[in-house]
Formats: C-alpha cells, structure tokens, sequence
C-alpha cells in the first residue's frame, strides 16, 4: 500500500493528541502545498496529523482503516472522472461514517456541478482547487474541526446515555451492581478514549452506627481484581489518601494526572469516580465526564439501595430459616407486630427514616437467641426455675452473637436489639445491667413494645393480660424497667397497640 502516514512534528510537543485530517488526492502537489498552509496550524491545544491518500482505492482503505478523522480533503478526478464522489458514498453509506467533515475540492469546477454535488452528496463544502490560499484553508479547517468537535461530543453522550439506559435495563434484570458498575467504566473508558487507565467507581456510605463502607462497585486495569467476590483487596494508600480528600472537601479533584469525581448521592453516602489519565482531560472530556457520571451517580443510588435489601434479605431468611427449623413452634404473630409497634414509636419520636426503615426489620430479630435455648425450658408450662431462667437469660447475647457477623445494616441493628431489649431503665436488667441511655435507643424502644405485645398474649406459661392490666404495668414500670419518655409515648398511643394486636392474631387463635 502507498498509504503513509506521516505525524506532525508539532505533536510531539503537544500533550494532547493531533486532530486526524486526511488528504485524498492524485496529485503530489496538493499534498505539498495543503501540508504546508497548515503547518502551525493549531485548534485547542492540538496541531494536526496528516494522512494521505493518491486515489480513491486508497482513499477507501484509509477511511476504512482509521475512524477518528475529523477532516478529509477529497478531489473529485483521480483513478475515475467520479473516483471522488464513489469514496464519499462509500464513506457514508457502507461506512457509516457521518462524522468525518468532507471537503470535496475540484480543479474543474464544471465537470461536478457545485449545487448538484452539495445537494446529492453529503458533505460539508466544495471548493475549487484555486481556493487554496492559505487563509482561505486555514478558516475552512477551523470550521470543519469544530463542528467535527460538535458532532463527536453530541455522538459520545448519546453513546454513553444509550450504555447507561442499557445498562440499567440489564442490571434491573441481572441485579447486580457490579455488572452495572463494569458497564459504565467501559462506557467512560469509550467517552474519554482512555486505554489503559486505571479507573474504578466506588460508593461510600456512613450508616448509623458511624461506620462508614466503601465498596468497590467497579474497576478496570490493575485493580480489577478489586470487584472479584470474596476478595478483599484494598485500595493503594496513595489513592486512598486522594479519595479521603475529595470526600473531605466534597468536590471534584483534578491534576494532570488524576480525575476524581466526587456525586453525593444521598445524605450519608456518595460515589466516587477515580480516573487515572495519561493526559489532562479537555474541557469537552471533563463536561461529557461531568454530565454522564452524574447520571449514573443517581441509578447507582437506587442500585446500591436495592441491592443493600435485597443482601440484607438473603441473610436475614438464612438466619430466620435457621430459627423456623429450631423452633416451629413459633407463631410468628408476636413477630409482625412487634415490627409495626417499633416503628411506630421511632416515627413518634421523630427519628431518622434510615432508622424507621431499619428498626422495623430489626426488631423481629429480637428473640432470635431462643433457637439455642432447650425445648422444655422454651415451652415450660410454668415458671421457670432458677437454673433455667439462667439459661433462658442467654437467648439476649447469643441472638446479638448469630447477628453480629453481617455488616448489613438490618443484622447489625439485630444485633443490639438482641442484646439490650431486656435491659432496664434503672440498671437491673440482663445481661450487661446497662442503665438509662446506656442502652441504645433501639433497645429500649424494643423493650416496651415487646413488653406491651407479651403482656397481651398468651404464652405457655400464662394466659393474656387485659389491656388495663397491661397498661397498668407499663405505667408502674416508668423509670424502673423503662424508659419513662417511651412510656409516656405508648401510653398516649396505646390504642395503636391494641389496633395492631387485633389485626394480626397469633396462628392459634
Ligand atoms: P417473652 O414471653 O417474649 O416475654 C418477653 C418479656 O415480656 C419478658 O422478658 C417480660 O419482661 C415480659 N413478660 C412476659 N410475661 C410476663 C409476665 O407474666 N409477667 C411479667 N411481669 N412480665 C412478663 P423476660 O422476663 O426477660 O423473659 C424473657 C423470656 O423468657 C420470655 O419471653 C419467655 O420466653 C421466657 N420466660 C420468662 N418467664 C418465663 C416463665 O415463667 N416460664 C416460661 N416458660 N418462660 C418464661
Ligand atoms: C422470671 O423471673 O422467671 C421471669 C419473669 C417473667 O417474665 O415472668
Ligand atoms: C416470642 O417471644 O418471640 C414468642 C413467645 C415465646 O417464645 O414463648
Ligand atoms: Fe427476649
Ligand atoms: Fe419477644
């Protein structure tokens, strides 16, 4: 093949790469004086790469061959009287290449009629080879590089919102975040036509107990292995240390060679984009980076919630399903409406809706330490004994001990709910004797709905209370085994608590 390529020798200097402009002419000259009007030539930062061509067969190859021209020169009379005008169908219709400006240009300006030629053929200007002062060149190339620049920002955001609703569609399917997550690191890998950069996405997010996560959602180059199951790579100290400082300032970082996009996402949590750049992003780069991880910060949020539940669900129904074999027994009554009072009290007093979601879910776990308790001690028809009430005090600490491996927010919350809904007010509860707001909110809340609901109901070893009975014993234990604000709290609701009793009956009833 005569096709060559030839880099300007201003490239070098240039960080940024040179715009691509193609010169498809049989005549050498042409080539000489084009190459030489242009040769200072420079558009944002970036001088100019000519490719050249003799004929139109060579023409072909080297449109076929190379898809970021901005610019192609093309004479219409090379090989054939119309060799020139079969390229630019080529290039449109089998190519389907629309970006590419074309600048068909003629020594004889009567052989393609202008107008016929504009109208038929889709390019974006004829000139006649006369035309080819330099001044003339130089406005001709400006224009056809910005709109190319144009065109190319409008395709890549179309591109890159096509992936993103793709991929949305898809992960709606296959539920996965880190899928999700893979597809729209390619997607930002395509935008910014970044290769071999290191880039990953992760979300950060701090719960109510203070601990904040970061996870990994995806990443692409040396720290793929990061996204792998199971494993528990951690981040570089380096760029650990830079993503600390963007979540610190709450604004994007950027340096020549580093991108770090900082998308809140929620109160307590946010997304980080971190790109590693062989070169400094344009300022096309850095709005089409801005606009699409912007988008994706908000399906990240709605995933990383789902996907949060959905965990939390699998570990919670295996732990559940691990109590339900133990004891079948259970009539699962007491469960659900132990559920609705909690929450019920949390919205009362106002708490945070995290915590509203959460507490509902978590409160059913409070007796999950029975499982290990013996049979003939659970279901004693009587009182019990001093040795099994030693054991039955277990079920507290070894409930919070089958919890307290997950890190789900539900299991965790289940955890201190297991472990502090027996405790009292004034100190002399189980098993820790902690005392007034020692014991977190949670288990107190879970002490007088638990309370109230056992009172209620019949158990093995005594029958219903009344309600005045049961809210006579709320009130008498104010400050003694309660916490008197919750007290006042139930009691001024307590017809929600008989409402809730009714409508979900044990299964023997
Ligand atoms: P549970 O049946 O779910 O009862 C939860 C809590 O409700 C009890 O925690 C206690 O604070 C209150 N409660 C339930 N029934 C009564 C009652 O008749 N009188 C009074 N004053 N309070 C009542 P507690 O005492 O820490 O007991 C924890 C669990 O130990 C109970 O859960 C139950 O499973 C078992 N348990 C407690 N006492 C007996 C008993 O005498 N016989 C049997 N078989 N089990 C008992
Ligand atoms: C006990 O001391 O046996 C527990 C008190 C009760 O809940 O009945
Ligand atoms: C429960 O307290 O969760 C059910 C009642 C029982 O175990 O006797
Ligand atoms: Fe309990
Ligand atoms: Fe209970």
């Amino acid at each position: 093949m005569a096709l060559f390529k030839e880099p300007a020798p201003e490239a070098a200097k240039s960080k940024l790469p040179p715009w691509k402009i193609a010169i498809i002419d049989d005549d050498p000259a042409v080539h000489d004086v084009t190459k030489l009007a242009l040769r200072n030539f420079e558009f944002e930062d970036r001088s100019l790469d000519f490719l050249s061509a003799f004929s139109g067969e060579e023409g072909m190859d080297l449109m076929s061959n190379t898809d970021d021209i901005a610019l192609a020169f093309v004479d219409v009379v090379m090989e054939t009287d119309d060799a020139g005008l079969k390229l630019i169908e080529h290039i449109r219709q089998q190519h389907k290449n629309n970006t590419t400006r074309i600048v068909l240009r003629t020594g004889q300006p009567g052989q393609a009629p202008e107008e016929e030629v504009i109208r038929s053929y889709d390019i974006n200007d004829y000139k006649a080879k006369t035309e080819l002062s330099a001044g003339k060149l130089k406005s001709c190339v400006y224009t056809a590089i910005r709109s190319y620049r144009d065109i190319r920002t409008i395709e890549l955001s179309k591109r890159g919102m096509e992936g993103v609703i793709q991929s949305s569609s898809s992960v709606l399917k296959s539920q996965t975040l880190v899928n999700f997550g893979t597809a729209v690191l390619k997607q930002t890998l395509t935008l910014l036509n970044l290769d071999h950069s290191i880039l990953y996405f992760t979300s950060q997010h701090t719960d109510l107990y203070g601990d904040s996560n970061m996870t990994v959602l995806a990443a692409s180059g040396d720290l793929i292995e990061l996204t792998q199951p199971g494993k528990n790579a951690k981040l570089p100290a380096k760029i650990e240390a830079q993503i600390a400082q963007v979540l610190t300032s709450k604004t994007h970082y950027q340096s020549d060679d580093v991108f770090i996009g900082y998308y809140p996402s929620g109160k307590d949590s946010c997304n980080v984009l971190y790109v590693k750049l062989t070169n400094a992003l344009t300022d096309l780069q850095k709005n089409v980076l801005e606009m699409f991880a912007s988008n994706v910060a908000l399906v990240f949020e709605n995933l990383t919630q789902k996907e949060d539940i959905q965990q939390t669900q699998k570990e919670l129904i295996m732990v559940l399903s691990d109590a339900i074999e133990l004891r079948s027994k259970e009539t699962g009554g007491h469960v659900r409406r132990v559920a609705l009072m909690t929450e019920f009290l949390a919205k009362k007093l106002a708490l945070s809706d995290e915590f509203i979601d959460t507490v509902r879910f978590a409160s059913a776990l409070h007796d999950v330490g029975k499982i290990s308790i013996p049979e003939h001690i659970l279901h004693k028809p009587g009182k019990l004994d001093a040795e099994e009430w030693q054991i039955m005090k277990t079920h507290a600490q070894k409930g919070h001990d089958l919890l307290a491996n997950s890190n789900r927010i539900i299991a965790k919350m289940g955890a201190v709910i297991a472990k502090t809904h027996h405790e009292c007010w004034d100190g002399s509860g189980y098993p820790n004797g902690l005392a007034g707001e020692e014991i977190p909110i949670e288990g107190r809340l879970m002490a007088v709905a638990d309370v109230i609901d056992a009172l209620m109901s019949r158990r093995s070893y005594k029958p219903p209370w009344s309600i005045d009975d049961v809210k006579q014993y709320i009130a008498e234990k104010s400050g003694t085994q309660f916490d008197p604000q919750l007290v006042s709290l139930a009691l001024k609701h307590f017809d929600r608590f008989v409402d809730i009793r009714d409508q979900i009956p044990d299964d023997d009833e």
